[in-house]
């Protein structure tokens, strides 16, 4: 039986959060045995927020480093850079003439990306989820294992491929959402209403998988808990319950383990050990990615090997779809 197909992809627009961690790459990394996995680097996304040339250069390699030091194994899955494959930019065109705007102008982190930039909204932020759906249907992905901010994208993916396959015939598999009960939604250690994101102006806010053990300590030490003192994985104590969830995906330990573990114990405690836990955790990650980062060579190798696997199968795709909008194919 043929292998179900993954996508999933990173924007190379800094450094990553623990947020991006547990609520994906962490999960891609324990996909790659059992499906045929895509991941990408999308640099084609990041120019929607302005980027520094040297900047966006750096930011790719370590991003494709990250990807390593997580575990993700070349051997196993394609690692790519998205501008490395123009069907990618291809599809996105075909399918942005089937896009309807109303739906694109609902798309929540197009309004929230919106409102920051202020007056001078470029058009790729408002199709970016269009691009994304490019890529995933590229690749007749089944499963896409992201975070719950990306859902919605995700639906839009789905509607895309529905609707090109009503309009010519099948061409596309329906893509499937992979988003964990627990992970999906890391919130910041300020607030905990709202998503742990590296663009957050308070650095307090979030834990970058490069952080050194100083700041996670000063960090954890910070974070925004309540007056109820219980360490109790519940929705009237999102802080907690946020740190919690953090805990159990860096020590694998249940969600009740570590319930049960701080009974009767105060919250210093337990951000002292949630601490350790993360350190310990991103350590390993952290001296994998400092090597990789020296061996340029390699990561060129790997970069390279994975644009070349892409490019065919994407390509097969594509000239489906030409031809099936009736572009002469040659
Ligand atoms: P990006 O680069 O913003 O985030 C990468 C992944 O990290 C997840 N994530 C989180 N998960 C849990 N808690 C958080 N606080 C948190 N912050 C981020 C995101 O859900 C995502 O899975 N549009 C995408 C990139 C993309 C893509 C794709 C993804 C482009 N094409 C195709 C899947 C398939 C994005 O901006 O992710």
């Amino acid at each position: 039986m043929e292998k179900k197909v993954v996508f999933s992809g990173v924007q190379p627009s800094g450094s990553l959060t623990i947020g991006n961690y547990i609520g994906a790459i962490k999960n891609w990394v324990s996909l790659q045995d059992e499906y045929e996995c895509y991941y990408c680097i999308v640099d084609l996304h990041s120019i929607t927020v302005p980027q520094e040339p040297k900047n966006l250069r750096k930011n790719t390699l370590e991003l494709l480093a990250v990807y390593l030091a997580c575990g993700l194994d070349p051997e196993k899955c394609t690692l790519f850079i998205q501008s490395h494959v123009s069907a990618h930019a291809e599809l996105s065109w075909v399918l942005s003439t089937m896009s309807y705007m109303g739906q694109l102008s609902r798309m929540t982190q197009y309004k929230e990306k919106s409102q920051r930039v202020g007056e001078n909204v470029n058009a790729g932020l408002f199709t970016y989820p269009v691009l994304m759906a490019a890529d995933i249907l590229l690749y007749q992905a089944d499963l896409v294992p992201v975070g719950e901010d990306q859902k919605q994208h995700l639906e839009l993916a789905r509607d895309l491929a529905e609707r090109f396959n009503n309009r010519y015939s099948p061409t596309f598999k329906v893509p499937e959402p992979l988003i964990k009960k627990e992970g999906a939604r890391i919130m910041s250690l300020q607030n905990p209403q709202k998503k742990m994101s590296k663009s957050d102006d308070n650095e307090n806010g979030y834990i970058l998988i490069l952080d050194k053990p100083e700041d996670i300590r000063r960090k954890v030490k910070r974070a925004v808990t309540d007056s109820i003192g219980v360490v109790r994985y519940s929705d009237e104590q999102p802080g907690i319950k946020n740190l919690i969830e953090i805990y159990s995906a860096f020590s694998k330990d249940s969600i009740e383990d570590i319930e049960k573990r701080y009974e009767g114990i105060g919250y210093g405690k337990f951000k002292e050990d949630l601490a350790e836990v993360v350190i310990e955790g991103l350590r390993p990650i952290q001296e994998k990615f400092d090597s990789y980062m020296k061996n340029k060579d390699y990561l060129e190798s790997v970069y390279k090997q994975g644009a070349e696997k892409a490019r065919y199968i994407s390509n097969k795709t594509l000239r489906k779809v030409y031809r099936k909008i009736g572009f002469i194919v040659n």
